[in-house]
């Protein structure tokens, strides 16, 4: 029984309309260096099926010019194209700092034009040739302090300041805060590429005297990164540009050099990894205000530029992302409180304080507490994860660090005056502030507290660049990780940028020969990757790619993607990956179930080169499409050959030996043609592989994450279900059984009847294993972009797949999400026989829907819209 209910058919009025208007993956950017800047907008629309036929880009000077109708700087003309994603600009040469402003008109099916007013703008940064200034630093101070004075005796047009460190900075004007960002301008390969931030400072600045304040840390440029210090050089430096420009039409650039004051302050130390030292009673009242006396300070030393590239930052920086409050104290020894916060988070605490000048208060961090109550810290190895803040007047005041990150849930107070309360500290959330777009809500609480621990072990490893773990002597941006991790960040949040951002800290560390590291920026390992881990050089662009149809990010890593197959290759001549595997992990932390290493290293070589055959295809490059294509189908049928038995059976036998062949089509005659006879009998085998296991994880890093897809590809979603509900151990629920709040690094990191894993490796905050957030949301909540899109849909971005898999075990799902082209949303629950569906498309859109209607399928091929659809559920 199937009849399909259509919610709101044909709403009236209203033509297509753009909103969401972003230019290089922003609304109205400050600094883009860009030199061709990229438009993109959703349509919105109150009619079902709308779609678009055209758009018109204009770009002008002023607000006025565009309004007028007569851009002056570039028109693109009515361009008959559905395209509302990446559209490049195609006017004149844009000018450094200046800033521009642009509308789009698009049109409907009918022919009809958008009537919104909405217009956004731009403004070009500085790029590598536009500094003046020199690098000051003041190297026999840990954090030192700089300060310039400059007066202002005309009527300010704007001003700008740009800033970068090699190191990490603060920036107040006459002791104001600039910008909301945190630990900026955050960590790149410095040896070849800083980035640097724009603010907006015109209205800090006032006529008279100003003065200008910065403070510099180590960061990662020469704090400890790893269980290393010092990488980059040994003291921090600053570098600034502060542009005010007049509205008579001159100007005035204020920049780093000599003419500055350096000095100390508060601070008097500050590191990621080891904390802050904050002593109230060195500060320096009105340092960064007019009129100080800065008689005591030096001139601090200056450094030429080097011939590192300084590039305006593309990815959203690190902000303050959320608060939490805390939920229990407790004296566990006199003096000594320990802060239950509920959530292991990454940030720091806000401390409130009131007691006499010279009282010190020591804040120490940890994800979870020993038997006895007290805090567990062996698991942060060397991290000391230590703040200090001594009081420097009497009375009530508050503080927060300002130059570290620490991973916890726990905090242990001591040295504080009087008895601290639950509003003596709050958590402050910091992160990479990237759009949330994705939410999974259903039936089952354990689901929902997993899929929250996957977010919250997203929001606390991409800070700056994508680490394994936020809190122990880590905090890399371990390659392995982020490959597995990919497809669910996609969901979850808007990480396009932020990739763009760290696929240059991967390409930075590629070795001449073409090796891609194991992490990125390359720091503390061989030069050379290992399988799974370098491949995340190829998958990430790729993964990207599919899931906001960034076609740059593509054309950009191309180059380094092709040497990275051709590394391998050059080396294993015959197509099994056997050579040059380097730190060779295999299926990292598997659960006694190792599978062979050549069977995942050729799996990989194999995807990889398939990957930059399909990368070839898309850019047009056709002579590379039929090299890669050639040689993946090489790889593939040695890997058969050499892995795979006639009935299915994979070498070894393990979990991970059979997902890697579904999820790469490495059985299929062609990428792309999935499920062939083999893919039954691998999948067959590996069902029989999990029930000897009893419905249990073995696979590791490398397969879990595509575990649960290729079973439910292959027609075992019950399969999967059972997998995720599995609540004893090795399980995903089962660290939710044991009160997990983020993604563990083991499965057993902390059990009720063991006590803590192995503290020389057990992080409680490590997404990896969280990577089944893609098959909730591409299989449970039943929406996901088209994979593996056939050349001939131009935009696979904007078509959807809405294909929910119901089976026992979960009786509703919610999901929304926010993609490139708009809301796509998806719900469905059962009631008694029947499932019904609530489906939301996007304007200028379309889904492939796929639903269990009795014993077969409703398919329907949608446009923009909402629809609701109740069908008998699947016997
Ligand atoms: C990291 C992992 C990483 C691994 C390499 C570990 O120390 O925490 O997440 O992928 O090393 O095997």
């Amino acid at each position: 029984m199937a009849l399909p209910f259509f919610a709101c058919v044909f709403l009236a009025g209203g033509s297509l309309q753009p909103d969401n208007l972003r230019v290089e993956y922003r609304a109205n950017p400050l600094g883009v260096d860009v030199a061709v800047p990229r438009f993109s907008w959703i349509d919105t629309s109150s009619e079902q099926n709308a779609v678009q036929s055209a758009y018109r880009i204009e770009v002008a000077d002023s607000q006025d010019l565009l309004n007028s109708e007569h851009p002056d700087i570039w028109d693109s003309g009515q361009v008959n194209s559905a395209d509302s994603v990446g559209i490049d600009y195609n006017g004149p040469a844009l000018m450094p700092g200046h800033r521009y402003f642009w509308k789009v008109d698009v049109w409907d099916g009918s022919g009809e034009s958008s009537t919104s007013r909405k217009f956004g703008w731009w403004e070009m940064g500085i790029g590598t040739s536009g500094w003046k200034g020199q690098w000051i630093g003041e190297p026999t101070v840990d954090v030192p302090y700089f300060r310039r004075e400059f007066a202002v005796d005309k009527r300010i047009k704007r001003a700008r300041l740009y800033a970068t460190a090699r190191g990490l900075y603060r920036a107040t004007i006459d002791g104001k805060r600039v910008g909301q960002g945190e630990l900026t301008p955050g960590w790149t390969d410095f040896k070849y590429r800083l980035e640097y931030e724009t603010y907006d400072v015109t209205g800090l600045l006032r006529r008279g005297q100003n003065a200008i304040g910065m403070r510099l840390a180590p960061g990662w440029f020469s704090g400890h990164v790893g269980p290393s210090k010092e990488i980059y050089g040994t003291k921090p430096q600053l570098l600034a540009q502060l542009q005010i420009d007049y509205t008579d039409g001159s100007s005035e650039t204020i920049v780093t050099d000599d003419s500055w004051k350096a000095g100390s302050g508060a601070i008097r130390s500050s590191d990621c990894q080891t904390g802050e030292v904050y002593d109230g009673s060195l500060d320096a009242p009105g340092w960064d205000k007019p009129g100080f006396n800065d008689s005591g300070w030096s001139q601090p030393t200056t450094q030429a530029l080097g011939n590192q590239i300084i590039a305006a930052r593309q990815s959203p920086m690190v902000e303050k992302i959320d608060e939490i409050r805390a939920k229990k104290i407790t004296e566990i020894k006199p003096g000594v409180f320990i802060v239950d916060l509920g959530q292991n988070m990454v940030g720091w605490c806000h401390l409130n304080v009131d007691g006499p000048a010279g009282t010190t208060v020591q804040l120490r961090h940890g994800e979870m507490l020993d038997n006895d109550g007290t805090l567990y810290t062996k698991n942060l190895r060397g991290a000391k994860a230590t703040d200090t803040f001594t009081l420097g007047h009497s009375g009530s005041t508050s503080y927060e660090p300002s130059f570290t990150f620490h991973g916890f849930r726990y905090v242990e107070i001591t040295g504080y005056p009087g008895t601290p309360n639950l509003n003596t500290v709050r958590g402050e959330v910091v992160g990479s502030n990237c759009p949330q777009t994705g939410w999974f809500d259903c039936s089952d609480k354990l689901v929902n507290q997993l899929q929250h621990n996957i977010f919250w072990g997203q929001r606390s490893n991409y800070l700056e660049v994508p680490t394994d773990c936020p809190q122990r002597d880590e905090r890399l941006g371990w390659m392995g990780d982020a490959e597995t991790f990919a497809p669910s960040a996609c969901f979850n949040n808007d990480i396009d940028a932020f990739m763009t951002k760290w696929m240059h800290d991967v390409d930075d560390g590629q070795s001449p020969q073409g090796a891609f590291r194991d992490v990125s920026p390359a720091v503390v390992v061989p030069p050379a990757g290992a399988p799974a881990w370098a491949d995340a050089g190829v998958i990430v662009p790729w993964t990207v790619y599919e899931a906001y149809g960034d076609k740059r990010m593509l054309a950009d890593n191309f180059s380094f993607m092709k040497k990275w197959v051709d590394y391998v290759d050059r080396s294993n001549p015959n197509h099994l990956w056997i050579n040059n595997r380097n730190n060779d992990y295999g299926d990292w932390l598997n659960v006694h179930d190792e599978t062979p290493h050549e069977l995942i290293a050729t799996a990989f070589f194999a995807n990889s080169a398939d990957i930059v055959a399909r990368t070839a295809a898309v850019l047009g490059e056709k002579a590379d499409a039929v090299h890669y294509h050639v040689l993946a189908k090489a790889i593939r049928g040695a890997f058969m050959d050499a892995f795979v038995s006639p009935d299915g059976a994979v070498k070894g036998n393990n979990q991970t030996g059979y997902i890697l062949p579904l999820a790469f089509g490495l059985a299929d005659e062609g990428a792309g043609s999935r499920h062939s006879a083999m893919d039954a009998k691998l999948a067959a085998h590996l069902v029989d592989q999990i029930h000897a296991h009893n419905d249990h994880l073995t696979a590791g890093f490398v397969g879990v994450g595509r575990l649960n897809q290729v079973l439910t590809e292959n027609g075992y979603a019950d399969v999967a279900y059972k997998l995720l509900l599995t609540k004893t151990y090795p399980s995903w629920l089962y660290p939710v059984t044991q009160g997990a709040t983020t993604i563990w690094e083991r499965w057993d990191g902390w059990t009720d009847t063991k006590g803590f894993q192995n503290p020389g490796m057990n992080s409680f905050n490590h997404y990896a294993m969280g990577s089944v957030g893609d098959w909730l949301y591409q299989q449970v909540g039943g929406i996901s972009v088209l994979h593996d899109a056939p050349a001939s849909v131009a935009r696979p971005y904007s078509r959807f797949v809405i294909a929910p898999n119901v089976e026992p075990g979960l009786s509703w799902v919610k999901e929304r999400f926010d993609s490139v082209v708009g809301m796509v949303s998806c719900s469905w629950r059962t009631e008694g026989d029947q499932t019904v569906y609530d489906i939301e498309v996007p304007a200028n859109a379309s889904a492939d829907v796929k639903l269990a209607d009795g014993n077969g399928w409703f398919t329907a091929h949608v446009g923009g819209g909402k629809y609701t659809y109740t069908l008998t559920s699947h016997a």
